[in-house]
């Protein structure tokens, strides 16, 4: 059975009038069915970036410059963007965006929001029947109707979040893309937030979702797997518990040993700040990417870019690791 979704070589860049951004470099990776995969990595490592990529949501400013993107084997990367948008988003692959604001209009009601949605893929449907379904669907999801009758505005963070992802799974995608969902809410109603994903899991109205964050304290509560971004590239990818316990890459150990509410096994460990910033993705380094920040760098680092070494169930991107020239 082929993955899920799979992206093979992926390149994909910001090209503006200042210059390029390399903001994708590279990345491989495959999504099954059933699996909550974490993307971690700090701010502007292009995490917000690859999940336009996995959906194909990709227009300029941005550009596919090289790979593909295949969904069950349809290489999405060659359908033109009235079909992805009635045949794929919303069906197949949705993604609840970093900004929930943004996504949902905030001079319509919820119901409203709801019912564009739906009829992008169902025309036949008639009002009452979208609101019915919207209805059924946010009780199975133990969510207030009443918020049906509201705006955006009215919402409060956490419910704005949970009826954002309601709507981007009304109609049972397969894989659900939410990017940071959790960042801007306090501990407690990030709980509600992982729950509610959770159930759409266990439920099976998704069958494999994307958890983009940079808190791996959070990812820590939800994915099955996890995929470590730096610089545009995936460094380190590999079975949750694995990745944070025994990490492989030196940049993954230390956003481990960085975190701020880390997990007392984590705590034992010392808690290390990462020095310097990511590079700038207009002029991404050559060689490794985190060479420049990696306290066991070595010439051949700088010069060359890793290749992926396969470790039991892990791919890791480190010259310390035995991954040879590119
Ligand atoms: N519309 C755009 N035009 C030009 N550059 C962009 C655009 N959007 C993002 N970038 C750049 O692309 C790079 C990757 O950004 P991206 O938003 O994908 O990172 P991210 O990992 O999601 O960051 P964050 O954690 O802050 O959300 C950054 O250097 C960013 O400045
Ligand atoms: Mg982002």
């Amino acid at each position: 059975m082929p993955p899920l979704l799979k992206l093979d070589d992926v390149y994909a860049q910001y090209i503006t009038r200042y210059g390029t951004v390399y903001a994708v470099n590279g990345v491989s990776l495959e999504i099954g069915e059933g699996e909550i995969l974490g993307i971690v990595g700090e701010s502007g490592c292009g995490k917000s970036t690859l999940a336009r990529v996995m959906m194909m949501n990709v227009k300029p400013p941005l550009h596919l410059v090289r790979g593909r993107v295949l969904l069950q084997g349809v290489e999405l990367n060659r359908l033109p963007r009235d079909r992805l948008k009635r045949e794929v988003w919303g069906k197949q692959v949705s993604l609840v965006p970093q900004s929930v604001m943004n996504a949902l209009n905030p001079t319509m009601r919820v119901r409203d929001i709801i019912r564009d949605f739906v009829k992008v893929h169902n025309p036949e449907l008639d009002d009452d029947e979208v609101y019915s379904m919207a209805r059924d669907r946010f009780e199975e999801l133990g969510l207030d109707i009443r918020a049906l009758d509201l705006y955006p505005f009215e919402l409060s963070g956490g419910m704005r979040q949970r009826v954002a992802i309601a709507i981007a799974t009304l109609l049972n995608p397969k894989l659900l893309i939410a990017d940071e969902p959790t960042s801007a809410l306090d501990v407690s109603t990030q709980k509600v937030v992982l729950k509610l994903l959770k159930r759409l899991w266990n439920e099976g109205i998704v069958k494999s979702i994307v958890f983009i964050t940079h808190d791996i304290a959070v990812v820590r509560q939800i994915a099955t797997r996890i995929a470590v971004m730096y610089a545009g590239k995936i460094v380190e990818v590999g079975p949750l518990e694995e990745v944070i316990f025994k990490p492989l890459h030196p940049y993954t150990e230390l956003l481990i040993s960085s975190i701020l509410t880390p997990e007392p096994e984590v705590k034992k460990r010392g808690l290390v700040e990462i020095r310097g910033a990511p590079p700038d993705l207009r002029t991404p380094p050559r060689g490794c990417p985190f060479a420049e920040r990696c306290p066991y760098a070595t010439d051949r680092c700088r010069r060359e870019e890793p290749r992926p070494v396969v470790i039991g169930s892990r791919l890791i991107y480190c010259h310390l690791r035995g991954g040879g020239a590119a």
